[in-house]
């Protein structure tokens, strides 16, 4: 990030790249569950569930993207290491029903998990303060994120 850039950031840099990099690992977990949701409901022939999953894990994908763009800018590094996302992670697990077959409890899960998601990125626009000017670029960044994670639980949760 240049000077500029850098000058505009009122808040404690080091404490949001260490926010940015847990919702990261967040999104890494939520990919790779939601793909697993999918690809479980494909060959248990409910093709709503793998198509709304998988579509829905795409988007994650690119929260992890965006977030990545966003640490790197402000002088983070994305973690390296694939077992430190788990370590790092506010939601550790979708907790899926024992049964894959129980696409109600799978929902549920789901529903959970976008719950979890809801709360980590409202926590980074309290972290960030009322006035959202302390860093107009990751306050826009996550409420965006924000946003898509409401519709998701929303989504799931109308397949219920
Ligand atoms: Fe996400
Ligand atoms: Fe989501």
């Amino acid at each position: 990030m240049g000077k500029k850039g850098r000058e505009i950031v009122k808040v404690d840099v080091e404490r949001l790249i260490e926010l940015l990099k847990k919702a990261f690992a967040d999104e890494w977990i939520a990919y790779y569950s939601y793909k697993w949701a999918a690809d479980m409901a494909e060959g248990l022939k409910s093709p709503i569930l793998a198509q709304v999953a998988d579509k829905i894990a795409d988007e994650e994908e690119e929260h992890a993207d965006e977030l990545a763009e966003r640490i790197i800018e402000l002088g983070g590094e994305v973690p390296r290491d694939l077992e430190k996302l788990y370590d790092l992670a506010n939601c550790k697990k979708v907790k899926y029903p024992q049964d894959v077959r129980d696409l109600k409890g799978m929902l549920e899960a789901l529903v959970e998990a976008e719950g979890c998601a809801i709360e980590v990125y409202n926590n980074i626009i309290r972290f960030l303060g009322p006035c959202y000017d302390k860093d107009v670029r990751t306050f826009h960044l996550i409420q965006h994120i924000l946003s898509e994670e409401i519709k998701h639980e929303e989504t799931f949760e109308n397949l219920i």
